[in-house]
């Protein structure tokens, strides 16, 4: 082993492993709290339902040119988010119409895009809010309501925008998030409560080190359910040759995913409607 990855390589598959074994007994000490009526599948055909006419070959278009103006060596690409994500992105955001989105790692743009696009299909005049520490080459496509935080942590975008009165409404989390930046949503009370975590893979990918960092930390878990991937990797095909979401993890207020799953029972052309009082204003 030592010959094959060198020390370095040695000690970095240690740490994974060690890594890996720590949020896996923490899982199974304190699992996540999820609703046992409202899994992947359930929110997703929900989310269909309530999305007149979803533009698809739109996100798949979107996805191609953000590939296509990707500026890094052809070697080193990879890491933005890929087209089953994409599409449920773009159908989460259709569905909770949101007004202020915000992203940690916005890379290529691909996902900031997609929920631009969203947004714009939406005609509430949302904006994303997209922040990477490090890549800064993204440049959005013209007309798209994005504003970019180059060159910045997570928690600096979150600073200003709490120091400007930024109210948002869904967070996308596809980079790593520590304990100050759960501090700072705390203090930003998002207005729905909404968190979905890129790459959700057990048993320690960054998804699910975020989720387990946010039981923990974040003030309003207590009220909320997750609603996990339970085809990691893979996604669901609700329409042939249609996939959705491989790997995204998503946080629901307590009453919208009980609401969800009430008026499913009710009345399927209902079900996936969030509860317009919790819309805040
Ligand atoms: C997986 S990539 C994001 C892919 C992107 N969503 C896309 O669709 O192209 C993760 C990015 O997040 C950035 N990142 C990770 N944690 C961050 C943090 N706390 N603050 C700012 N940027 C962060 C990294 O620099 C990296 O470029």
């Amino acid at each position: 082993m030592l010959r094959r990855f060198g020390l370095r390589g040695v000690a970095r598959i240690i740490r994974d492993r060690a890594v890996a074994s720590g949020v896996r007994l923490q899982l199974w000490a304190h699992p996540l709290r999820t609703h046992p009526a409202l899994g992947m599948a359930v929110f997703i055909d929900a989310l269909l339902a309530a999305t007149p006419r979803p533009e698809f070959e739109e996100v798949r278009r979107i996805h191609a040119w953000c590939h296509s103006r990707d500026r890094r060596p052809v070697e080193g690409r990879g890491g933005s988010t890929r087209i089953a994500d994409c599409n449920f992105l773009y159908l989460l955001v259709r569905w909770l119409r949101p007004r202020m989105i915000f992203e940690v790692g916005t890379l290529i743009g691909t996902s900031a895009s997609v929920m631009a696009q969203a947004l714009i299909e939406n005609g509430d005049g949302g904006i994303v809010y997209t922040v990477d520490g490090s890549y800064t080459g993204f440049e959005p496509i013209e007309g798209q309501p994005i504003r970019r935080f180059t060159g910045q942590l997570s928690s600096v975008a979150l600073e200003t925008i709490r120091n400007e009165g930024g109210r948002i409404d869904l967070v996308f989390v596809d980079g790593a998030i520590g304990r100050r930046d759960i501090e700072l949503l705390n203090e930003v009370k998002p207005r729905t409560s909404v968190i979905a975590l890129h790459d959700y893979k057990l048993p320690a990918a960054k998804g699910v080190r975020n989720a387990w960092r946010l039981a923990r930390e974040l003030d309003f878990v207590e009220r909320s359910f997750w609603v996990l991937p339970e085809r990691q990797g893979l996604g669901y095909e609700p329409i042939e040759g249609l996939l959705i979401n491989s790997s995204v993890a998503v946080l629901l207020p307590e009453d919208w995913a009980r609401a969800l799953t009430t008026a499913q029972r009710r009345d399927p052309r209902l079900r996936a409607q969030p509860p317009s009082s919790k819309r805040g204003g």
